[in-house]
């Protein structure tokens, strides 16, 4: 198959509303998206991506006139968030409307919705003529695609269309919270930290660690993530990595360590968030076979970092 990359978000929509995929541009990372009334087209999406049929996808919108569609009740926990963080990088949790195909949900009751602040992305979204499901748009288990051209090294030949925007300005996936359970419940965590959701819904819990191997709430958790192709090494905040080899590199906040050629600075938590994907991908291409990451603190968005860092990790273990 051949596929086409276009920035024009009239040419994207006309593939989604053909029964088609496409990937589209995010503030978090690249989406690869399709309408939820489609079940062949859900089902390409898995396909591209070789994606497990238990994983659930997310459902964008780019209006709240959207909600009915894919909700049946909203509760008031959600619809505070909603109010306060709509749109932007946060997904809910609810009931799913019954219309929802189970393809788009794996099964589930429950449905999770976002609605973008991308300017591009909204203009998409408004093209297509329903609602767009949409993982993230990278070959299943690889680090999530943050500019067009990742997208396009995982998934040329898969897909008929990429629409071309700017590198997604977070560059990690949306914090997620079950609304559909009381009280609310965090499942992933991302940009919107645990203390800004609580400053709006005090009583939202903070997801279990364990519940990553023991039937996880959100199915995607249990498995790998995120990992390019070199191996991990997490390194506490200070502390020095152990070994070096000199097929390595490093990604952190501090200085940069001695006697490592490769490395990727950041100025504070934000600027690695932005990096980081980009960055594994930049050393797979490069044959790095280490790869040191420093921990940021954990807080903020920091504690997003430090999840997707502990889980591109844990595949080297296996
Ligand atoms: O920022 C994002 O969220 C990006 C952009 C494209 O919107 N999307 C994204 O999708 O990261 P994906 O599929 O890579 O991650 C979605 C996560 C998975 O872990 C999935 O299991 C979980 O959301 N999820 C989806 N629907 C769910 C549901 N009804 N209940 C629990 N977890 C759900
Ligand atoms: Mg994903």
């Amino acid at each position: 198959m051949q596929t086409i990359v276009t920035q024009s978000v009239g040419v994207a929509a006309t593939w989604i509303n053909r029964g088609e995929i496409v990937a589209f541009p995010t503030e978090t990372v690249y989406g690869l998206g399709a309408d939820i009334t489609s079940d062949a087209a859900i089902e390409k999406i898995y396909a591209a991506k070789g994606r497990p049929p238990d994983n659930p996808l997310i459902v964008h919108i780019h209006s709240l006139h959207q909600l009915q569609e894919v909700a049946s009740d909203i509760p008031r926990s959600a619809e505070s968030l909603i109010h306060h963080f709509f749109p932007g990088p946060l997904t809910v949790i609810l009931n799913k409307n019954p219309e929802v195909s189970q393809l788009v949900t794996a099964g589930l009751p429950t449905v999770g919705i976002r609605l973008p602040a991308h300017p591009v992305a909204q203009e998409f979204l408004r093209r297509c003529t329903h609602p767009v499901a949409a993982p993230s748009a990278n070959i299943s288990g690889r680090p999530s695609s943050t500019d067009w051209k990742a997208v396009y090294d995982d998934l040329k030949g898969k897909i008929p269309c990429v629409l071309k925007g700017p590198q997604s300005t977070i560059g990690l996936e949306s914090t997620i919270v079950d609304c559909s359970v009381h009280p609310p419940r965090l499942l992933r965590s991302g940009a919107i930290s645990l203390e800004s959701l609580r400053n709006v819904v005090p009583q939202i819990r903070a997801g279990s660690s364990n519940e990553k191997t023991h039937s996880p709430k959100s199915p995607g958790l249990k498995y790998p993530h995120y990992s390019p192709s070199a191996q991990i090494i997490l390194c506490e905040e200070g502390y020095p990595p152990i070994e070096r080899e000199t097929n390595s590199a490093w990604i952190g906040i501090s200085q940069q360590p001695e006697g490592i050629a490769k490395t990727a600075i950041c100025k504070n938590p934000e600027e690695y968030a932005f990096r980081l994907f980009s960055f594994f991908r930049e050393c797979d291409r490069e044959g790095i076979s280490v790869i040191f990451c420093e921990m940021p603190p954990a807080d903020g968005i920091g504690l997003a970092i430090r999840d997707r860092l502990q889980r591109a990790a844990e595949r080297n273990d296996k």
